[in-house]
C-alpha cells in the first residue's frame, strides 16, 4: 500500500478524530493491517481513541486509550521491527505453546497472544500486574496503571526502599511458584502506582522451558544490580533462595 492511499484511509476514516496523535506518530505505527487491526480493536473493547502514547519503543507502542469513563493501556506492537530470530526462542521451549505452529511471517500475534496469557498467569498467582482485557492481531489491551495525570512511573524513576525491594521480591516469589519466569526483568519493566506492578509479560516462560533457569538468572543479577545501587543489601544468591525457597 502506498502511503498516499494509507494517507487517504487515516483521513477518511473516523479513526482520524479517534487520536491525538500527529502525523509523525501516526506514520511510525500504523500500517495498513494496524489501522484495521484497530477499527476491530475500538469496537470489540468499546475504546473512543487513543488518548497519547506512553511509550514509544523500537518493537511497540503503548497508548492510553479512553474506554467510556475508563482509562485503558493498548500496546501495539511493530509488525516491522519484531525480529523473528529474537522472539522465536521465548515460544519454542514453552510446552503451553508447543502445539502452536510457528510461521514466521505470523509470529507476532503469537507473540501477542503469549504477553496476554502471560497477563492472566500473573493475574492467578496474585501478581500486581495490569490485567489482560483483550488481544487481536498485533494489538494487546490491559488496564491502565497510573492516574488520571500520568501514567505510573518505572521503579528507576521512583525512590526506592525497602518496601519496594520486598515487593519486587515477593512479586518474584509468586511468578516462580505459578511455574513463570519473566525473561526480561528490570527496573524497566516493573512500574510504581501505590505499590509494584510488574509489566512487559510477552517473553516469559514456563518453568520448564529449557532456558528458563539461564533467564531467571539474568532477571535475578538485574534487580540485585538495581538494588544494590540503591542501598539496599542484596545479592543474586540471597534473591534466588527467597524466590525459590519454601
Ligand atoms: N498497562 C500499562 N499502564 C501504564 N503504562 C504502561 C502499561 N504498559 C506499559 N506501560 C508503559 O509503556 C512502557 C513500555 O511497555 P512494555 O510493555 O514494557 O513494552 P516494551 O516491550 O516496549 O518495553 C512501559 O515501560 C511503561 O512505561
Ligand atoms: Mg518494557
Amino acid at each position: 500500500m502506498d502511503d498516499s492511499a494509507l494517507k487517504q484511509l487515516i483521513k477518511n476514516d473516523e479513526f482520524a478524530f479517534r487520536s491525538n496523535l500527529d502525523r509523525k506518530t501516526l506514520d511510525l505505527v500504523f500500517d495498513k493491517r494496524t489501522l484495521e487491526a484497530l477499527k476491530y480493536v475500538f469496537s470489540r473493547y468499546s475504546i473512543d481513541y487513543l488518548d497519547f502514547p506512553i511509550s514509544s519503543g523500537k518493537e511497540s507502542v503503548v497508548f492510553r486509550a479512553i474506554s467510556g469513563r475508563k482509562f485503558v493501556a493498548v500496546k501495539i506492537f511493530k509488525m516491522s521491527t519484531l525480529k523473528f530470530m529474537n522472539i522465536r526462542k521465548y515460544i519454542e521451549g514453552d510446552q503451553r505453546f508447543a502445539k502452536i505452529r510457528i510461521d514466521r511471517n505470523d509470529i507476532i500475534p503469537v507473540w501477542v497472544r503469549k504477553e496476554y496469557t502471560n497477563l492472566m498467569a500473573l493475574e492467578n498467582a496474585g501478581v500486581p500486574a495490569p490485567k489482560p482485557i483483550g488481544f487481536f492481531k498485533n494489538i494487546l489491551v490491559m488496564s491502565y496503571i497510573g492516574t488520571k495525570s500520568g501514567p505510573a512511573p518505572q521503579i528507576r524513576d521512583v525512590e526506592i526502599n525497602d518496601a519496594i525491594y520486598e515487593e519486587v521480591l515477593d512479586g518474584m516469589r509468586r511468578m516462580y511458584r505459578n511455574r513463570i519466569v519473566h525473561s526480561d526483568l528490570s527496573e524497566y519493566n516493573m512500574l510504581y502506582h501505590r505499590r509494584v506492578y510488574f509489566i512487559d509479560l510477552a517473553q516469559a516462560v514456563d518453568i520448564d522451558h529449557p532456558m528458563a533457569s539461564e533467564f531467571l538468572e539474568r532477571d535475578i543479577i538485574n534487580v540485585s544490580n538495581f538494588f544494590s545501587k540503591h542501598g539496599i543489601a542484596t545479592t543474586p544468591e540471597s534473591i534466588e533462595k527467597y524466590i525459590k525457597g519454601k
